[in-house]
């Protein structure tokens, strides 16, 4: 695990990837210090790769105005992020997406895009059908969000094909009904898709790594699920515009703690929200976000399906806490391991694993999920208040 590694053109000094967690540290679309030091932090733990969450490739495409917004203005302070990434010896990844029916039409003042309309609890608003002209501009705004990252010195992209938004959402058979080209067979829906990898692997060459987040399973009724998402990852290995796929599973729409497993933080939540809000939410909260156990490297049965589907590289991710369940997922083929909350609670764990060695290093992480609420103030572990760029308490 602590031996260097190829990703593409990319040699990383180890296997350990942080997975995006929003940082909740650029208010104004824009690169903040706060943001800059959360990811030196990260990157002076040690992991190979740190990945800067959720930046929408337009304003259309954010989720509620407090992402990184890919435009030229951006370009300043990006180049900073990847800098403080690399003094401190790991790679810069950012994640590029399009929120889709994630987004929330409040903050980005125009209607949230779709594969097909239908109204959406999340918005509480009807969602716009994406039409060709539609597509064409969100593969530009890739193509020009991928160059602006290129630019700015990033190493790698990881485009978000996960969580059902804009891209996730079109290959779901419940999200998407559209009966032109772009819907119907798993071909067809993974069109728009696959015609965004290819503008973004065009714009960025072959230098930079590009790699994709995608759903295995929506964990919704209906949704996307293994038999499908299978050969998903074929058509994309076949495309050859990827250098590895990262798995991951559920609905930022629908299902939110599939992602995660372990218990909702509902009191937290409702603390975020205005006060006529909260009484609502908590009868609703039970069938909004059900709790699933929390298991030791969660997605790993799914993800061996895709391991044994594909021969290219592939990142694990999900519920890894444990040195030797990392040791593990690299013996049984997985190029990489991702993680996002044991990395919140302790940026240095890729530090210990490698300095305390011995199989049973376990991360201080007791998934209680408190950090998802904080990502209104600034991302922090609620058991780590002194992360660092997190805005005081
Ligand atoms: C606070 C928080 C914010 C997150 N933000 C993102 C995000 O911006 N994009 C994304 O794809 N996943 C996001 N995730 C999901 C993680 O990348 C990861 O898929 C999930 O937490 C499971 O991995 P883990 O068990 O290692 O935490 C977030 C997770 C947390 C805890
Ligand atoms: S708040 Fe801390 S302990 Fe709880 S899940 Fe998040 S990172 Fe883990």
């Amino acid at each position: 695990m602590f031996e260097a590694v190829s990703l593409g053109p990319l040699r990383l000094r180890n296997r350990i990837v942080k997975a995006a967690t929003f940082e909740g540290r650029s208010p104004k679309r824009l690169v903040t210090d706060e943001l800059v030091a959360f990811h030196r932090e990260m990157a002076a733990g040690g992991v190979g790769m740190s990945t800067v969450a959720y930046c929408a490739v337009s304003v259309e495409g954010s989720t509620d105005g407090r992402n990184v917004v890919l435009a030229p203005e951006a370009l300043d302070g990006l180049s900073r992020l990847a800098e403080a990434i690399h003094d401190e010896g790991a790679a810069a990844a950012a994640q590029i997406g399009h929120a889709g029916p994630v987004a929330n039409p409040m903050a980005t003042k125009v209607p949230a895009l779709a594969p097909t309309a239908r109204w959406s609890p999340l918005t509480m608003r009807r969602t716009k059908a994406a039409t060709e002209d539609d597509m064409a501009r969100v593969t530009r705004d890739f193509a020009q969000g991928a160059a602006v990252l290129k630019a700015a010195g990033f190493d790698a992209l990881e485009v978000h094909l996960g969580h059902n938004y804009l891209l996730s959402a079109f290959l779901s058979p419940k999200l998407n009904t559209r009966t032109d080209g772009y819907g119907g067979s798993v071909e067809s829906r993974s069109r728009f898709p696959r015609q965004v990898l290819r503008a973004v692997r065009d714009a960025v060459g072959s230098d930079v790594a590009v790699t994709a987040k995608l759903n295995m399973a929506d964990g919704v009724r209906g949704g996307l699920w293994l038999d499908e998402s299978v050969e998903v990852a074929r058509l994309l290995e076949a495309d050859g515009c990827l250098d590895a796929l990262e798995l991951t599973g559920g609905s930022s729409l629908a299902n939110p703690m599939y992602l995660f497993r372990g218990e909702a933080p509902v009191e937290e939540l409702a603390a975020t929200m205005p006060p006529v809000m909260r009484l609502g939410f908590r009868l609703v909260a039970g069938r909004m976000m059900p709790s699933y156990p929390f298991e030791e490297a969660f997605f790993l049965p799914y993800a061996r399906q895709f391991r044994a589907a594909l021969d290219m590289p592939l990142v694990l991710l999900g519920g890894i806490t444990r040195r030797e369940t990392a040791e593990e997922a690299v013996a049984e083929g997985f190029t990489l391991v991702a993680m996002a909350r044991a990395l919140l609670r302790e940026p240095d764990l890729p530090r210990r694993w490698q300095d305390e060695g011995g199989a049973a290093v376990e991360s201080l992480c007791v998934h209680c999920n408190k950090c998802m609420p904080t990502i209104y103030r600034g991302t922090r572990c609620v058991l780590r208040p002194d992360s660092a760029g997190a805005a005081p308490r």
